[in-house]
């Protein structure tokens, strides 16, 4: 039985070292070096090859090296072959200390004193009481938790989006498409740590952010794909909205022209809040594998219906 690893080749050194530390027994190899494909009964991948199943016939499981998985085409892995996504405890202290980088940044106003800085100004504005900013994260789950507990000190009223009702301490819970209405309307900073599937597609779009007050401003930590960026454009030319604050696009990089690079109102990063660190994300991964083999479910199983 062989586990092969197909993503970042740098990367893949440090996995292939930490496992055989780890788990001797198990055979890593580092793609390209296949071998015979028959041998390969796991995969840890960021993108799989086109058809997972043709490539490797014995393939039992996939594991990926992210916490997303939108990357999958899951119509070419059968329902017996699990995904399970990337459960990393580094993966949320990046992402707990981005989004309160980007909500600080934002709620004091850090984009407006680039702006004066660049233009030799001294420029100052009478600080907002936390109490009067409203912060909303769309998507309630690993990340969107453990972001909401980061914050709560700071003593903004929190809110949360989710699919699913559930009880949060210290936040407000609005569910589905039925509660968005709401949840926007009380919004000044929406963080997106939605997964990216055919329902959240888009969602930082013309019609979200009119709902949101007169200048809010938006934290993008989920993927490129839930942001329409002329509508985004428009929103801050409009002054609609005030802010973006990027961690993810469509295109990564995006080309040299794109509004990103650009906008004075919006400040990109290229896609760091959090990765992946082999050496504390391999107890999850070597977890998920002790479980397939008991015959019991991964943890971090990716339902195939939800898409995440
Ligand atoms: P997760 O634990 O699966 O949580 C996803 C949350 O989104 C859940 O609360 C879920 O609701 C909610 N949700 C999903 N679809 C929804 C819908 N249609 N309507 C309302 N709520 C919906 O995922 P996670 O580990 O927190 O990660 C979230 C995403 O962050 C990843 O998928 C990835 O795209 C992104 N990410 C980005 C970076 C980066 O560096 N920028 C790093 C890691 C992850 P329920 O709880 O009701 O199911
Ligand atoms: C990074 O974007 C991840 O999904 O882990």
């Amino acid at each position: 039985m062989a586990l092969l690893y197909k993503a970042d080749p740098t990367r893949g050194e440090i996995w292939k070292r930490v496992l055989a530390d780890r788990a001797p027994d198990l055979e890593v190899r580092l793609w390209p070096e296949v071998g015979d494909p028959r041998d390969i009964r796991l995969l840890l991948a960021w993108e799989p090859p086109e058809d997972p199943i043709a490539a490797f016939p014995n393939l039992e499981m996939i594991l990926s090296v992210s916490a997303g998985v939108d990357q999958f085409d899951f119509s070419r892995i059968p329902p017996e072959v699990p995904v399970v996504r990337m459960l990393d405890p580094n993966i949320v202290e990046g992402m707990v200390s981005y989004v309160a980088m980007a909500v600080l940044a934002l709620h004091r106003d850090l984009p407006t004193y680039i702006d004066a800085r660049a233009e030799g100004r001294w420029h100052q504005i009478l600080n907002r009481p936390a109490a009067e900013r409203r912060i909303g994260i769309l998507g309630a789950g690993r990340l969107g938790s453990a972001v909401l507990a980061a914050l709560a000190p700071f003593g903004f009223p929190l809110a949360v989006w989710a699919r699913t009702p559930r009880e949060m301490a210290g936040a407000e819970v609005f569910v589905g498409a039925d509660g968005l209405d709401a949840f926007l309307a009380r919004t000044d900073i929406l963080v997106c740590l939605l997964p990216l599937t055919e329902e959240t597609r888009g969602i930082l779009g013309a019609a979200t952010f009119s709902r949101l007050p007169e200048g809010a401003s938006i934290v993008n930590v989920g993927r490129g794909g839930h942001l329409v960026t002329a509508d985004l454009v428009a929103a801050l030319d409009e002054g609609r909205l005030s802010a973006a604050i990027l961690d993810v696009a469509d295109a990564e990089p995006p080309p040299p022209d794109h509004p990103f690079w650009t906008h004075p109102r919006i400040l990109l990063t290229p896609h760091i809040a959090s990765h992946t660190r082999p050496e504390t994300a391999v107890d999850a991964v070597l977890d998920a594998i002790r479980r397939h083999r008991a015959g019991e479910t991964p943890i971090g199983l990716v339902s195939r219906d939800r898409g995440y």
